[in-house]
């Protein structure tokens, strides 16, 4: 019997990079993408066009688009905060525009520096200039992340009928796509469980993505409860790297080798060559300049096998000379 599938996107160039305090020179991205595009993911979230005073760790957006090699079967994707971010990145040919606002109004206004209400406005003229722009030919797909969704470190709960009425204002826009984010790793198992099985009994045309981080810990188990309410699409961010600058408090996404690992010993199909990722993984600590979060980089593989000390070869023999 095929194993169930489970689409990976890993967005460590635009979630990872953003939180970074240096700059990644651009020709470094660009091999960096190049190297995750032969790992087998279904999306890369590549860049964003967001504003450079407000992320400067992104502002070779152009460049980072126009020069990356891109590979058959995968999607490349950004992250457009208004209608300015979408004309950039159109001209740049990309397959899937990831819009972004949050649920919490405090966080909103902190990082987009606008009320919801603006965003839904802005979001809404980003819809229309993607549907209208876009060629029939090269059509772009529309994604939403929603941010906050689980929690806001400056709000604290996040009511679900907030998300679900987001959800439901995109659903009548026309938009297919949502992630539902953990922007501070605020989710746990059952809440997650819960929002999922929700959106996707009141939205079944809907394709859910779940984006977690691990700040407490709890990516992995989120994870898995997502899957047992029916979703099949993870964002991920290679080494655990990540985090939103305008989040307090905001640490690294799931990390995408550790989601991989356990996903495949779980039985799924994620279609990433782990051995392949865990070489990308191993360029990151020197792009970053800093140690990253991944277990799996420092451990290794579940079955990595490691040399004995030469006292267990000799611990039989000492036995026996003894008896
Ligand atoms: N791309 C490039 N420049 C942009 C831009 C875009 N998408 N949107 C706005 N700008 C520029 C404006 O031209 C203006 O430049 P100027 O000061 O040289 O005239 C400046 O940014 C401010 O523009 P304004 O419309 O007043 O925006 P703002 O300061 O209110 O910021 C956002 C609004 C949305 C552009 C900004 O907050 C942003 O980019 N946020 C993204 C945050 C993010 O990515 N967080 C992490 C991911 S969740
Ligand atoms: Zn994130």
């Amino acid at each position: 019997m095929a194993k169930p599938r489970i689409y990976m996107h890993d967005v460590s160039p635009r979630d990872g990079f953003q939180n970074e305090s240096i700059f990644i020179e651009t020709v470094d991205k660009i091999a960096f993408i190049n190297a995750l595009s032969q790992c087998g993911f279904a999306k890369i979230e590549a860049t964003s066009f967001t504003s450079p005073k407000a992320i400067p760790a992104l502002r070779d957006a152009e460049d980072v688009m126009h020069e990356i090699v891109r590979a058959p079967g995968v999607e490349y994707t950004v992250l457009i905060p208004n209608v300015r971010g979408a004309e950039r990145a159109l001209a740049c040919g990309i397959d899937e525009a990831n819009l972004v606002m949050s649920v919490s109004e405090t966080h909103n206004r902190a990082n987009l520096r606008m009320t919801r209400e603006q965003s839904l406005a802005q979001l809404g003229q980003v819809i229309e200039v993607l549907q209208t722009r876009s060629s029939v030919s090269k059509r772009v797909a529309v994604n939403v992340s929603l941010s906050t969704g689980f929690g806001c470190p400056m709000e604290g709960e996040i009511a679900e009928s907030e998300i679900l009425r987001l959800v439901d204002n995109f659903a009548r826009q026309g938009v297919k796509r949502i992630s539902l984010c953990d922007t501070t790793g605020m989710a746990f198992p059952s809440q997650v469980r819960k929002l999922c099985r929700k959106a996707k009994a009141n939205y079944p045309e809907m394709t859910f993505t779940l984006h977690f981080h691990n700040t407490r810990g709890l990516a992995q188990s989120n994870v898995l409860a997502a899957i047992d309410a029916g979703i099949d699409r993870f964002d991920a961010a290679l080494g655990g790297i990540g985090g939103c600058p305008y989040a307090p408090g905001a640490s690294g996404n799931a990390c995408t080798e550790e989601v991989v690992h356990m996903l495949e010993l779980e039985g799924f199909d994620t279609g990433v060559d782990l051995t392949k990722l865990m070489a990308v993984s191993a360029m990151l600590p020197n792009l970053v300049q800093h140690d990253v979060p991944s277990q799996i980089l420092k451990a290794g593989h579940r079955l990595t096998a490691h040399p004995a000390p030469a006292y267990v070869q000799e611990i039989g023999q000492a036995q026996r000379v003894v008896a």
